[in-house]
């Protein structure tokens, strides 16, 4: 069987999938904790990414070559950026960008030097999974009873080492990368760099983002008990219903 990998962003959202996870198994390797067994029938691995792109591609690297995995999904949060992306809403990464990526005037402004490309995509087929997965969850009241009115979107993240708190600072993240032709819907702080790596191993590979803040001046205050409450259990049940798609 095909070993999926599934990496969290935060302890709070792999808990609930480790509490399910059948005839567990756990390997400490790179100072992280894997967790391998079944999950809803299909054979899985679950990892902490850490927070952060160096972290992220560490942890994506180790499950490839440690772990043989051969497709990864990356569920977390996000700051929403795009107009109505809000709190609540889930976003599926299409592409991919590096925001805080400069090698101008050697590379254009957010090209990955000596790749050409400034995007990466996200695996077509694990990505519809994903999107229905995502909006067959927001449509379970009881888990998005929060916010009745959530969205399901599909677009470009965009990952950077910073968390990005005050409007002023997200408008003028936006307009940047507006200006270069990215029309961006969410900022977190791994997707691009895990999107890398797979891209580098040809791998397939999804990520959904559950959007838990506006990337504002109240983004601090929002975000943990966020986790907490709500993106933990949007976690466990995407995963759920996206693994029963496989
Ligand atoms: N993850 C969740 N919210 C974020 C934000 N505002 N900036 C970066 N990463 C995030």
């Amino acid at each position: 069987m095909q070993s999926t990998a599934i990496l969290s962003a935060l302890a709070q959202e792999q808990h609930g999938l480790i509490e399910l996870l059948q005839r567990p198994s756990k390997v400490n390797r790179a100072g992280r904790d894997f967790w391998l067994g079944e999950l809803h029938g299909q054979s899985v691995v679950l990892a902490l990414s850490k927070i952060g792109k160096v972290a992220a591609a560490t942890t994506a690297t180790a499950l490839i070559e440690r772990f043989g995995v051969q497709r990864m999904v990356f569920t977390g949060v996000a700051g929403g950026l795009g107009v109505g992306v809000d709190v609540g809403d889930v976003v599926v990464g299409q592409s991919f960008v590096q925001h805080d990526l400069d090698a101008s005037p050697l590379f254009p402004r957010y090209e990955v030097p000596l790749y050409g490309k400034t995007q990466f995509g996200s695996d077509t087929v694990l990505t519809q999974q994903l999107l229905e997965a995502a909006r067959s969850t927001l449509k379970q009241r009881h888990v998005s009873q929060a916010y009745p009115a959530a969205k399901a979107h599909l677009g470009l993240i965009a990952s950077g080492d910073r968390f990005v708190s005050g409007a002023m600072e997200s408008n003028a993240l936006r307009a940047a990368l507006l200006a270069a032709n990215h029309d961006v819907l969410a900022v977190e702080m791994e997707g691009a760099a895990v999107a890398q790596v797979c891209h580098d191993y040809g791998i397939p590979f999804a990520a959904v983002r559950t959007i838990s803040d506006r990337a504002d001046d109240t983004a601090h205050v929002d975000f943990p008990s966020f986790i907490d409450q709500v993106a933990s259990q949007y976690a466990r049940t995407i995963v759920k219903t996206f693994l029963k798609l496989l």
